[in-house]
């Protein structure tokens, strides 16, 4: 878990923070308020000029225009140099194809926390901002993905939503798409809609209602998040193609040891498996280079060793440093002792 965090949490720090890596695949992610910009919207001047008297414009960050929080229903004007739309935590309930017609270089739009139904987002509302990349909608009355959303969005996140479909034209050609938030939704399948998703790292679908793990996972795939799901059976070639996957969270599902195709887990690059509060009875092998393991409140009722660690010696040994056992039916007297030879590096087993 606490790797996760950290991962996660530098990608979103400020750039004075965790901006030294140059090649950092999530620079894109930090923004202007990590330049010093945001403090200019608390001095804003509103006077003359062309923003809209419910928004501020800042004058030391000419291309943000901030709109949050002011119980707005309608979509503001927006003038043309605009990049970055601050639009959350109001009312609207609407963006007709004719209120983003000059917000053409927008970058970022951020509309969570509004009122805004599938009905009442025109087909072309978004179509124009070609360079669109950041697209917030999470916390509206969506049940669907928006239509003729741009390719060149790289984080869209739509989770808290009634969403309950996902079709392959929803996110097709965002070669760039790296985040995907669809979590708390009502999903049941999403088809084949993720494959060509080439630069997809991130996508959270937990909370939903899927039977089924989404097929035709991305190859650049890195962290997968499905817990809090309904699915029972994981295809064969479940990781065959995602050679990048670090972290895999699957509680609160129904696996059952059936339903988990042999070797499934046993694969290096793996760092942390969850597959907490389902109905395992067996401990799934798993590949030595695994470092954090949660199994707690399944059925197992027996401590397999041979599922870290086939043979045991000066080099073959398990790297697991987290191993979470409790809530099922074995106790420590059925931890073998020879398994502090296979488990040398755990910190933490809890039985
Ligand atoms: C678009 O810009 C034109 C010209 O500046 C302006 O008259 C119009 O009201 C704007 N429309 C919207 C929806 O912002
Ligand atoms: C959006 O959903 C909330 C909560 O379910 C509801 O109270 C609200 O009336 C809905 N708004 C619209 C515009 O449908
Ligand atoms: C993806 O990003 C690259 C580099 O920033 C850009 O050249 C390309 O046009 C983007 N692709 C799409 C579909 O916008
Ligand atoms: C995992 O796979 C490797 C070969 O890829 C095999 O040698 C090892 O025994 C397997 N581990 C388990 C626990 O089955
Ligand atoms: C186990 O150790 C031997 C050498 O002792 C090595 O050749 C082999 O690759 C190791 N197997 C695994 C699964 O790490």
């Amino acid at each position: 878990m606490r790797l996760v965090c950290v991962f996660l949490l530098a990608a979103l720090l400020p750039s004075t923070l965790s901006h030294n890596n140059r090649q950092d695949p999530f620079a894109w992610l930090y923004g202007p308020r990590s330049q010093g910009y945001y403090l200019g919207s608390l001095q804003a001047d509103n006077t003359g000029g062309d923003c809209p008297p419910e928004c501020d414009c800042p004058p030391t960050f000419p291309v943000a225009m901030y709109c949050d929080g002011r119980g707005l229903k309608v979509m503001p004007t927006i003038p043309s140099r605009m990049k970055y739309l601050y639009l959350q935590n109001n009312a609207i309930t609407a963006v007709p194809d004719s209120s983003l017609v000059n917000a053409t270089n927008l970058v970022w739009l951020m509309m969570h926390y509004n009122q805004l139904t599938s009905d009442k987002i025109g087909e072309k509302a978004f179509l124009k901002m070609q360079g669109l990349e950041r697209l917030y909608l999470q916390h509206n009355n969506l049940t669907r993905i928006p239509r003729n959303l741009p390719r060149s969005l790289r984080d869209l996140r739509v989770s808290h939503n009634s969403i309950e479909k996902v079709t392959p034209a929803d996110l097709e050609g965002m070669d760039n798409l790296t985040i995907l938030y669809l979590h708390d939704n009502a999903v049941t399948d999403m088809g084949t809609s993720l494959k060509g998703l080439k630069s997809l790292m991130l996508l959270d679908v937990s909370g939903n209602k899927l039977k089924k793990v989404p097929q035709a996972l991305p190859e650049r795939l890195h962290q997968l998040y499905l817990e809090f799901n309904s699915i029972d059976s994981l295809p064969d070639d479940f990781l065959g193609r995602v050679t990048q996957l670090q972290y895999i969270r699957m509680a609160h599902n129904e696996l059952t040891d059936k339903g988990i195709p042999p070797n499934t887990f046993n694969v290096t690059g793996l760092v942390e498996l969850d597959l907490s509060y389902n109905k395992l009875e067996r401990i799934p092998p798993v590949s030595t280079t695994l470092q954090h393991l949660y199994l707690q409140a399944n059925q197992i009722k027996e401590f397999t060793l041979g599922s870290f660690c086939s043979i045991v010696d000066v080099t073959n040994f398990s790297r697991l440093q987290t191993l979470r056992l409790d809530g099922n039916e074995i106790s420590s007297q059925d931890v073998p002792t020879d398994s502090a030879l296979c488990l040398r590096l755990a910190s933490t087993i809890e039985v």
